[in-house]
């Protein structure tokens, strides 16, 4: 039985949270490995509307153990509050089913601060941050003058690092960003009480997850974002400060890269954007609009409305690549009902030449032109359909394309939100 990552292959918002909480049912234990407070994950139970942050959808499967690995960023006022939420919508977040690492990067009200100012400074040439405070905090972490989750439980030692950090922040807040400073002394009052409420659910996460693995449990790896927008693959800068790709999930949790197991990515059938950045098959008019409507494409994070396009297979074909994906979930095909006809970028026009592959300069991919591929549309609502077969031929001819572009196989199609409006055409873990 092997183990799986789950990995976003656009700017995020995907549908990971609805395939993981799928996914989730097959394993034992569902950890995240990089992101914080800026992921937004909606998902659909029994009717409930639940929408997350911090914690992955893993939770809301009895019996599992949802754990938040070292590579991510802990907001943890935020964190609590969504734990009174799962809990009053039912779903119990106990020690038993939940471990946060005592290694994670804590978000400080300083990260939040200095995020907003930023891109409020930054005018034109902002990046559109989630504002919750990923870029300072991580920065923080490689700076190493960051604090992390294990030193909030000794208030020695967070004391202390707080007073060395915060001299610094409170000048660049005031003298840079032209912003208030923040006490020392509030924010020490108010994360001993968080890492109080917080402790049992801290652990050493790494060791948790490695034992789990040795006796023979099964992992899924859950990457928060896309890949990119990870800060490495991603069209930096317009990118999140993290490793959301595939290779993040050994670093941000501690176990072996052998270990992590396939890489399914999941796709949506048309492609999203929030925030700033380029974005080649974006469609600024009707069509735009219509996928945006369809597919009620509002940021659940910030509520932005989500910039529409058409499924660029070239930057699919590169997550493909820099993933190893072995095979894709692709989500939303139930919103492409309804178009005459549907297009899927193929290729870019760049000065005059055509390009096959990715390119990383952002200036580059701004001055890319999409070759398209047009396919015909279907009419029909196929939110109800419960196999590939009984699919409108065109929406089938659609999933081929999609496959014949990508070079890999479609594994899952989500036909609607809920949990049940899913066909397998193959279970990578059954
Ligand atoms: P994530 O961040 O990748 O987990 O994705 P989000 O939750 O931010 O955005 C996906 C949105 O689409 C959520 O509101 C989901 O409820 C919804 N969704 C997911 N899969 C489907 C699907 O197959 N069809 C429809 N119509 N909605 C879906
Ligand atoms: P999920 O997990 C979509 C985007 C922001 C911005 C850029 C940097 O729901 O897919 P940050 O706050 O991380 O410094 O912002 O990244 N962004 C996301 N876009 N879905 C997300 O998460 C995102 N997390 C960050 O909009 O463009
Ligand atoms: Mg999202």
């Amino acid at each position: 039985m092997p183990n799986v990552v789950v990995v976003g292959t656009q700017w995020g918002d995907e549908g990971k949270g609805r395939i993981v909480d799928l996914i989730a049912e097959r394993v034992e234990v569902v950890a995240r490995y990089q992101g914080g407070g800026n992921a937004g994950h909606t998902i659909i139970v029994g009717g409930k509307t639940v929408i997350l942050h911090h914690i992955h959808s893993g939770i809301l499967r009895e019996g599992k153990l949802s754990v938040i690995g070292n590579g991510v960023v802990v907001d943890p006022g935020v964190l609590l509050e969504e734990i009174e939420t799962l809990e009053g919508m039912g779903f119990p977040v106990t020690e038993r089913n939940f471990a946060l690492s005592d290694s994670a990067h804590v978000v400080m009200p300083y990260h939040k601060e200095i995020d907003r100012g930023r891109e409020r400074k930054s005018g034109k040439s902002k990046i559109g941050t989630t504002g919750r405070g990923i870029g300072p905090v991580y920065e923080d972490k490689a700076a190493r003058r960051g604090i992390k989750v294990s030193q909030l439980l000794n208030p020695e030692t967070f004391q202390r690092r707080l007073m060395e950090v915060i001299e610094d922040r409170n000048l660049y807040l005031e003298h840079v960003l032209q912003m208030e400073p923040v006490s020392a002394d509030k924010i020490f009052q108010e994360y001993s009480r968080y890492a109080e409420r917080l402790t049992p659910y801290i652990k050493n996460t790494t060791v948790l997850i490695n034992e789990a693995l040795s006796a023979g449990k099964r992992v899924l790896f859950e990457g928060a974002q896309g890949t990119l927008l990870d800060i490495d693959h991603g069209t930096y800068p317009y990118v999140t400060s993290s490793n959301a790709s595939a290779g993040g999930a050994s670093v941000g949790t501690g176990v072996s890269p052998d270990k992590t197991g396939i890489v399914m990515g999941v796709t949506k059938a048309y492609v999203t954007r929030v925030g700033e950045g380029p974005f080649p098959t974006e469609e600024n008019g009707e069509q735009g609009e219509k996928l945006r409507t369809h597919g009620g494409e509002f940021g659940a994070t910030t509520g932005r409305a989500r910039r529409c396009g058409w499924l660029d297979a070239v930057a699919l074909r590169y997550a493909v690549m820099v993933n190893g994906i072995a095979g894709l979930a692709v989500t939303k095909l139930d919103v492409l009902s309804g178009f005459d006809s549907i297009m899927i970028c193929t290729a870019y026009k760049y000065r005059g030449e055509i390009l096959k592959e990715f390119p990383l300069d952002s200036d580059v991919l701004r001055g890319c032109e999409p070759v398209y591929e047009e396919l015909p549309g279907w009419k029909e609502d196929i939110s109800k359909v419960k196999t590939v077969d009984d699919l409108p031929h065109n929406a089938r001819a659609y999933l081929d394309a999609v496959e014949a572009l990508s070079g890999v196989p479609t594994w899952i199609v989500s036909l609607g939100p809920s949990r049940e409006d899913v066909v397998f055409k193959h279970d990578p873990l059954a």
